[in-house]
């Protein structure tokens, strides 16, 4: 299984934040947004990774990551020309996919919980030995903004819908999607919604309609943000921050998740704390790489 992160679109619901900048690379909390996508990739083991993003935000994905040598990965970068919806990411990551399955996940979408990990892991097992599209449900407030599940009175999937005038229920499709690699040829064949735009909701209907799509809900002791608004963006950093700072431990840190993985060496470890080393963050990775936490 390869991964594949979409971090394109317009950002044009947190204007005037993102006039100038990609929201990918705004802090949540102490690193930017998109190390907590990566790194959930990173701790389900997956070293190949492809990024969608904009023409005029590469140059900084390229400062930000290289090509991932320095974090023990491969990863390389595809430009989305406009923003021409979700699914089309998928079109764009035909050739980098080749014949794998992908965990596809949205570069705005930050997931915690001290299960997570082993759910995704499910989910890829799950994948990679009955092929299929897998994907998590989690209860919110305003379904309105989000691809919306109904399910039946036996739990199962009767319908998904993208933003919903009139929501069928509360559970929105979480951004963190696993398929096999039929998703490409679906991709491809789908058209585009109302609003323009390659739908992801309409390729996991396609699934749907094949009788290959499950769907796991993420219910107590998961939190999920979909930082798509100027309030979600802040109640994300002040959680990131209760937790790090209750617990002592790092929340997306990539340096430690590929020195644990033994991806890379202490001395590369040591080299990344130098280069932090007027922040928190830098005097963390110097306490992983001194076995003090652990
Ligand atoms: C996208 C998807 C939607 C999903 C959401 C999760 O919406 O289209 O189905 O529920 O991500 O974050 P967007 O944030 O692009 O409006």
């Amino acid at each position: 299984m390869k991964a594949l992160i979409l971090a394109g679109g317009s950002g044009t619901r947190l204007y005037p934040v993102t006039v100038v900048i990609n929201k990918h690379f705004l802090p949540i909390y102490n690193k930017p947004m998109i190390y907590y996508p990566l790194s959930l990739v990173m701790l389900l083991g997956i070293r190949e990774v492809l990024f969608v993003v904009n023409p005029e935000d590469l140059e900084g994905f390229r400062k930000l990551f290289g090509s991932g040598e320095n974090l023990g990965m491969s990863i390389s970068y595809t430009v989305q020309h406009s923003p021409r919806g979700l699914a089309d990411g998928l079109r764009l990551a035909e050739e980098f996919a080749g014949s794998d399955s992908l965990c596809m996940m949205l570069g705005d979408n930050i997931f915690f919980g001290h299960e997570l990990v082993n759910i995704m892991k499910e989910a890829r097992r799950d994948i990679e030995q009955n092929g299929g599209a897998y994907v998590f449900g989690y209860y919110v407030n305003d379904p309105k903004r989000f691809g919306i599940v109904e399910f039946d009175e036996e739990g199962r999937v009767v319908s998904l819908e993208e933003k919903p005038e009139e929501p069928k229920s509360n559970y929105a499709v979480t951004g963190m999607y696993f398929y096999d690699n039929h998703a490409i040829e679906i991709a491809k064949s789908i058209e585009p919604s109302w609003r323009g735009e390659l739908e992801i909701t309409s390729v996991n209907e396609e699934y749907l309609r094949q009788g290959s799509l499950k769907v796991k809900l993420l219910g107590r002791g998961f939190a999920w943000f979909d930082t798509g608004t100027h309030r979600s963006f802040l109640e994300a950093s002040s959680f990131i921050e209760t937790i790090e700072n209750k617990t002592g431990l790092m929340i997306g840190c990539i340096e430690e998740i590929a020195y644990r993985n033994g991806w890379i060496d202490r001395a590369s470890l040591l080299k990344a704390a130098e280069r932090l080393d007027k922040t928190d963050y830098g005097t963390y990775l110097k306490k992983v790489a001194e076995g003090e936490i652990f």
